[in-house]
């Protein structure tokens, strides 16, 4: 890649605004992979870099054990607040604080691209019983509401200024070879489009919650914000995502 990446670290420093910002995932997608799984209501699911509990809080009504696995302190705050009957623990793809053979799923949210490696596959292979599964997900934005030529590119010069995001990874699906290399069956997927509706508040959360931009210093962010605030007048914002979902299962 040309540009320089955003770190995968930066999204503690704004996670209020990941918590305020970032839709939750559509319920009827997950009903799907659940079924397709044949995942039971007494199961033991890991959701891996769980941030701020968004993909958590649509797993605690479905499965008797739901342990979120988070190594940002700030981001695992918000989640023990908003989703308190989740486990709650500090740790990393590359380290998942589990024993061998503790859960029949792992979920992952937005966050798979960030730890696709060998290392942290042979981790999450580890703390799956036989035939376990795992499931990840993202947001792809399709189209985005019109905010004027200078909100555009105050924007476009800010995430330029940060460095990529993730997106570039998850789209070139680099992350598939480590899934297949680690002894899952073949990607099944599906994917749910849908519209999304924010004030304003909400969609400058959800953008400085995008790693490029929860990177630069807080001054940089509390000014990109104020000068937003601006140039968009308070109201509706309309967006269209589609969610994608690969999920797998080990071989026998
Ligand atoms: C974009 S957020 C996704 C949060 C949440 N899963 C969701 O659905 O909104 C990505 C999360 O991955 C975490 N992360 C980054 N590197 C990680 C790693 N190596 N292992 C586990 N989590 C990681 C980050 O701290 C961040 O909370």
């Amino acid at each position: 890649m040309s540009r320089r990446e955003a770190p995968p670290d930066a999204f503690g420093r704004t996670a209020r605004e990941y918590e305020l910002g970032r839709p939750l995932w559509p319920e009827e997608l997950l009903d799907r992979i659940v079924s397709d799984l044949e995942l039971r209501a007494d199961a033991a699911v890991l959701d891996l870099g769980a941030g701020t509990g968004k993909l958590t809080r649509a797993l605690v009504p479905r499965f008797e054990r739901v342990v979120a696995v988070e190594p940002d302190d700030a981001m695992r705050a918000v989640l023990r607040e908003v989703v308190p009957r989740a486990e709650a623990r500090r740790g990393s793809a590359e380290a998942i604080p589990l024993e061998q053979g503790e859960v029949d799923a792992v979920f992952s949210g937005e966050a798979f691209h960030w730890f696709a490696t060998p290392e942290a596959l042979a981790e999450i292979v580890r703390v799956l019983r036989p035939r376990g599964a795992l499931a990840v997900f993202w947001n792809i934005g399709l189209e985005y509401p019109d905010l004027g030529e200078e909100a555009e590119a105050l924007i476009d010069e800010t995430m330029e200024r940060g460095g990529m995001p993730g997106l570039p990874r998850v789209l070139s699906g680099e992350w598939r070879a480590p899934i297949a290399a680690a002894g899952f069956e073949e990607l099944r997927e599906d994917e749910l489009e849908r519209e999304l509706v924010t004030d304003r508040e909400g969609w400058i959360a959800n953008l400085l919650s995008v790693s490029s931009i929860a990177a630069q210093p807080n001054e940089d962010r509390t000014a990109f914000a104020a000068r937003l605030r601006e140039l968009v007048p308070p109201g509706e914002l309309r967006r269209r995502v589609n969610t994608v979902a690969y999920w797998t299962r080990l071989r026998d």
